[in-house]
């Protein structure tokens, strides 16, 4: 079986800052998972402990074998559901993961915490 075009990893333990109970990234990740089950695309989610961007939650990484890698935060669980996705297929696109800038939705843009190169 071939690798997915991009996989998702989603931090579930990142707290809020108001509600120490609740986990944004819990809260996407089962938003994005209820989505991608109505849809059939490249794209694989993972949650993960933490991506070390505790200050701003929800974060996510895009990882692709040969590319770049995203960090991406201040995420909502509600409102960027489909940018994300939006974001994820277009990552999947490229050949190396750097996704054109107007290829980003607006919560990409603004929530990029880093990027980091592929191992050659
Ligand atoms: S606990 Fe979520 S990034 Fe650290």
């Amino acid at each position: 079986m071939a690798a997915p075009g991009v996989t998702v990893f989603v931090c579930v333990s990142c707290r809020d800052g108001e509600d120490a109970d609740l986990r944004p990234g819990a809260r996407l990740l089962e938003a994005l998972r209820a989505r991608l089950s109505e849809r059939n695309l490249d794209i694989a989610v993972e949650p993960v402990d933490c991506l070390a961007v505790c200050k701003r939650p929800a974060t996510v990484a895009f990882a692709g074998a040969g590319k770049w890698t995203y960090v991406i935060g201040d995420l909502d669980g509600g409102a960027h559901v489909d940018d994300l996705i939006d974001s994820a297929q277009n990552f999947a696109a490229t050949d190396n993961g750097v996704v054109a800038w107007k290829d980003r939705p607006a919560c990409f843009k603004k929530g990029v915490v880093s990027r980091v190169p592929p191992v050659s």
